[in-house]
């Protein structure tokens, strides 16, 4: 069965589900074989893949390639492509453009959008055109300049106040569900119990409909400490650098290759 944004949709208010990110064909088939229903190809590329220490330089190109070779490995799960910075911040149909494009060359599913109230017009004139969006607010990481830092989001009473507005703006534009990323878990569990879409929480406690997690914490494929909100469950970091250190060891000691791997 392939997942769609109506699918998604209707595990509001059902048992718990995840999201994975993915950057490409490999990890996006282990979370398809194993029934994730939504794989984000997310702008943490940057800093994930890229060696870039934020989102913002990400292109459209970058994201291009990436989501297709996702999308060449995905049977089931929804493929929603993240729209990088500045492919839709300077216009509504800049926006739609480049959104058609992962659709079109992506062969994605659906798009990612950051930002509420302000970016109604451009979700309702996506959903309209066909395409359906992702929403996420909360933490806005292509908005770091202007927030000045990772911090978490909706603290004071009128940014809480804010962020449900956000919530509500997105669910009324027409998004199939929305990504709430570094709020209070009770601002959250409030979100989650007034919008009819599905909350993904990241950092945003345990209420959420689903959870999401960055594909490289959740495996340890960093070089980086991780956000207090992440969890890495197996340490591909340490394992890789053993086992590099064990196939160095073994051609020192001309234990590689042997008989088995030589013709
Ligand atoms: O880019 C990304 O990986 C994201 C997730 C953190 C939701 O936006």
């Amino acid at each position: 069965m392939k997942w769609t944004p109506d699918k998604i949709k209707s595990l509001k208010n059902k048992d718990k589900w995840i999201a994975l990110t993915a950057y490409d064909s490999i990890t996006a088939k282990w979370s398809d074989d194993e029934a994730v229903p939504l794989i984000l190809v997310g702008d943490s590329l940057g800093m994930t893949a890229l060696g870039y220490d934020s989102t913002l330089p990400v292109t459209m190109d970058d994201m291009l390639h990436h989501t297709k070779a996702v999308t060449r490995s995905v049977d089931k799960a929804l493929v929603v492509a993240d729209m990088p910075f500045m492919s839709y911040q300077s216009s509504v149909e800049d926006g739609i453009r480049n959104a058609g494009l992962f659709i079109k060359d992506g062969n994605a599913d659906a798009v990612k959008i950051e930002g509420g109230i302000f970016r109604s017009q451009l979700i309702e004139s996506l959903v309209n055109n066909g395409i359906p969006v992702l929403g996420h607010i909360g933490l806005t990481p292509q908005s770091i300049k202007q927030i000045g830092g990772y911090k978490v989001q909706g603290k004071t009473d009128l940014d809480h106040q804010k962020i449900i507005n956000d919530a509500l703006a997105v669910e009324e534009s027409g998004a199939f569900a929305v990504v709430l990323e570094c709020i209070p878990k009770k601002l959250s569990k409030k979100i989650s119990d007034i919008i009819s879409i599905p909350t993904i929480g990241i950092g945003a406690g345990p209420d959420c409909d689903a959870q999401i997690i960055v594909i490289s914490d959740l495996l340890g494929f960093t070089n980086k400490s991780l956000p207090k909100f992440a969890k890495y469950y197996v340490d591909i970091c340490s394992l890789s650098r053993s086992a590099i250190q064990r196939f160095k060891n073994d051609v020192l000691n001309n234990d590689f290759p042997n008989d088995e791997q030589s013709y």
